[in-house]
């Protein structure tokens, strides 16, 4: 498989299909979108290998499915150069009683069953037209929780971590038999549980050989999303990414840019030490060119996943490819799509316009202007916090939002946040007394043109009550 880029859409569930699990427009527009912009590859979002009940998700348990999914290929083919490989999912059963069903409570032909789908299903994406196959190893379902240290079976399948690997290698080896020598199959797992107990680096670089040598072709390195730490809510059935670990998955405002970076790259190092060359995806805030960048070329990572900052602006890699992050919508992080999986809603974008299901399109060139070239941005720091205002930008096409820039004494600018238009307001709750701030505003449309930067204000937090 050659991609185009290094760039990787991993596998974002959309909550756009029904219960039936068929393609339908929505999730056809929205993957359309995705390839137009130009990612390398996108990783369809999980599809399951059963037929067990679940909320909205796709399905490939059956040849039925087939058609649509061909249709879908051959649709983004037409949009964009990328690979596109679905990802495959087994889950268990979970109740709104709270119950949820564990691999202690699995029989060996359940299991046997597990192994069966998975090479059925990954067949079907090869028929389907597509270049690839990802197996989901990872967060909360059944090969991850296989793999996990909370794994007490006491048979051959848990316990040591050579037995934890025995099912997920199994089904390795039984989707490399069926699709052949050459299909590309992926693998997506957690490097780090992020949990209690869960495992680390330490035990995930060896899953990671051991899945390599049961014939995957890349490793895609997740983290987190797990019951275990899961916070229970009164009716409805637990969700994995509702704690701590789920946060790690996920992370949200409070982390770092690549938050997650530490894990893909001692995974790749330990691979590489062992001569073995599959490229490592990394995911985890990864947002801007200049970090991508970064982490290729000091070697981190072989391939960078962007999975919010690309639903946010799905034209991240094409306009990035053409020289103007400038007119890319940055993602805030401010998980609102991660609240709507949450709750089996359609997974939209915090700053799309109100009610929209895809990223808004626009090819405008106009850019907004400042009335009367001022946004009369003005800070106050009386309250504990540094309170922005301004005046509305103008567009032809309308403002579709903010960027906040915020520098630390005569440090350099960064980009801290974003707010949708109309709100003309920003409450910095990170600043501290004793240090002063600066910052500028810049608005943008739809199609990412800004305005310049507004005048900058400098601030700081007034330590008295
Ligand atoms: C709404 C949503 C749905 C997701 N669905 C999946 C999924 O189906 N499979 C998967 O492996 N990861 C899933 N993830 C995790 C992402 O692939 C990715 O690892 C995570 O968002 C961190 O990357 P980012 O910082 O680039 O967003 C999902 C994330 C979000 C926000």
């Amino acid at each position: 498989m050659t991609l185009p880029n290094r760039i990787v859409v991993p596998a974002m569930v959309t909550r756009l299909s029904g219960e039936d699990g068929f393609v339908n427009r929505d999730i056809t527009d929205r993957y359309v979108r995705f390839a137009k912009g130009g990612a390398g590859l996108v990783v369809l979002e999980a599809m399951a290998v059963h037929r067990s009940k679940s909320g909205p998700l796709l399905r490939i348990c059956d040849d039925e499915f087939v058609p649509a999914l061909r249709e879908l290929r051959k649709k983004m083919k037409d949009a964009g150069p990328g690979c596109v490989a679905p990802q495959i999912i087994h889950f268990l059963k979970i109740s709104r009683s709270g119950w949820r069903q564990k691999v202690e409570d699995l029989s060996i032909d359940d299991i046997r069953a597990i192994v069966e789908n998975y090479a059925a299903a990954a067949v079907r994406r090869a028929d389907a037209g597509y270049d690839g196959v990802e197996l989901h190893m990872a967060h909360a379902y059944t090969l991850s929780s296989f793999l996990s240290r909370m794994n007490k079976r006491r048979d051959d399948y848990g316990g040591s971590l050579d037995r934890r690997l025995r099912l997920p290698v199994e089904v390795t080896q039984a989707v490399r038999r069926a699709v052949g020598e050459s299909f590309p199959v992926g693998v997506r797992f957690d490097g780090e549980e992020c949990i209690k107990g869960g495992y680390t680096v330490d035990e995930s670089r060896l899953i990671a050989l051991r899945l390599v040598q049961a014939g995957v072709d890349y490793v895609s390195v997740s983290a987190g999303g797990k019951f275990e730490d899961a916070q229970p809510r009164e009716g409805e059935p637990l969700y994995p990414y509702t704690g701590y670990s789920g946060e790690r998955c996920m992370p949200g405002k409070t982390y770092p840019p690549a938050a997650n970076l530490y894990i893909a790259a001692g995974i790749k190092a330990f691979l590489r030490g062992q001569g073995v060359i599959t490229p490592v995806v990394a995911t985890g805030k990864i947002s801007t060119p200049e970090l991508a960048e970064r982490i290729l070329a000091e070697g981190s990572a072989d391939l960078i996943g962007m999975a919010r900052p690309i639903l946010c602006d799905p034209d991240w890699p094409r306009k990035v490819h053409a020289g103007r992050f400038d007119k890319v919508i940055r993602c805030c992080y401010a998980n609102v799509c991660k609240a709507k999986d949450e709750r089996f809603q359609t997974v939209s974008c915090f700053l799309w316009p109100k009610g929209s299901i895809q990223a808004p399109e626009s090819d405008d060139q106009v850019a907004p202007q400042w009335p009367e070239q001022t946004a009369n941005l003005t800070a106050d720091g009386s309250k504990g916090r540094i309170d922005l205002r301004w005046n509305a930008a103008e567009d032809n096409e309308g403002v579709y939002g903010y960027d906040i820039w915020r520098a630390l004494g005569q440090g350099e600018f960064e980009r801290i946040d974003a707010v949708p238009a109309p709100v003309t307001a920003y409450h910095d709750t990170t600043a501290v007394a004793g240090l002063e701030y600066r910052y500028y505003v810049q608005a943008y449309d739809q199609a990412g043109n800004r305005t310049p930067a507004s005048e900058v204000v400098t601030a700081a937090v007034s330590n008295q009550t």
